[in-house]
């Protein structure tokens, strides 16, 4: 029970860190949660123009997750996942930003890519099938992380696939402003400048 608590925290806290947040500020330019969707995340930091930011808000979010995975399995593999939904919950809600995080959908692939990697690859694979497709970015990680657990499944991890459910439907559930738009057809687009 501790060491399952101690790869939860451990996991949390690696996952509360706002890369978004951190990097935009460094570039001088504000309150990322001020700007479009006012998400933290690399789609909304695309928003402001800056590629190479929003690239660098990708690749961070995804490995903290990766991180806490690898970390965990290193020292008790049974308590892997558990540290992946500890990074995913740390993203949704960061202690440093009073709770109010990202919506995880590159956690969610780093935490893939440390479980599972040819799962990440499918996952990854129907964002950008998706996203080339409607170029909706919300509209990809909805779709690529319902798959997840059913990927899981079929690859033979049914412990991952249950877990991979839990993240998608807190994904979900902090995509429910994304989700009204979508409906309404007033969605944003990818590289739409908010
Ligand atoms: O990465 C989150 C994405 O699915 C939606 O982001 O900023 O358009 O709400 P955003």
């Amino acid at each position: 029970m501790l060491a399952l608590l101690g790869a939860l925290l451990l996991g949390y806290l690696l996952g509360s860190i706002p890369f978004g947040v951190i990097f935009t500020r460094m570039a001088g330019l504000g309150d990322i949660r001020k700007v479009g969707s006012g998400n933290i995340g690399a789609t909304n930091v695309l928003r402001t123009g800056r590629k190479g930011l929003a690239a660098a808000t990708l690749v961070g979010d995804a490995l903290k997750g990766t991180a806490a995975v690898l970390l965990a399995y290193a020292w008790r593999p049974e308590l892997a996942a558990i540290a992946g939904l500890g990074a995913f919950l740390g993203h949704l809600f960061p202690v440093w930003l009073r709770f109010k995080g990202g919506k995880g959908v590159a956690t969610f692939i780093g935490i893939l890519i440390g479980l599972k990697p040819l799962a990440a690859l499918i996952f990854a694979a129907i964002w950008l099938g998706v996203a080339f497709t409607t170029r909706y970015s919300s509209l990809s990680a909805l779709i690529a992380s319902a798959a997840s657990p059913l990927v899981l499944w079929f690859l033979g991890e049914p412990k991952m696939a249950g877990v991979a459910g839990v993240l998608a439907v807190l994904l979900w559930w902090k995509h429910s402003e994304n989700i009204q738009r979508l409906l309404a057809g007033t969605e944003g687009r990818i590289g739409q400048k908010g």
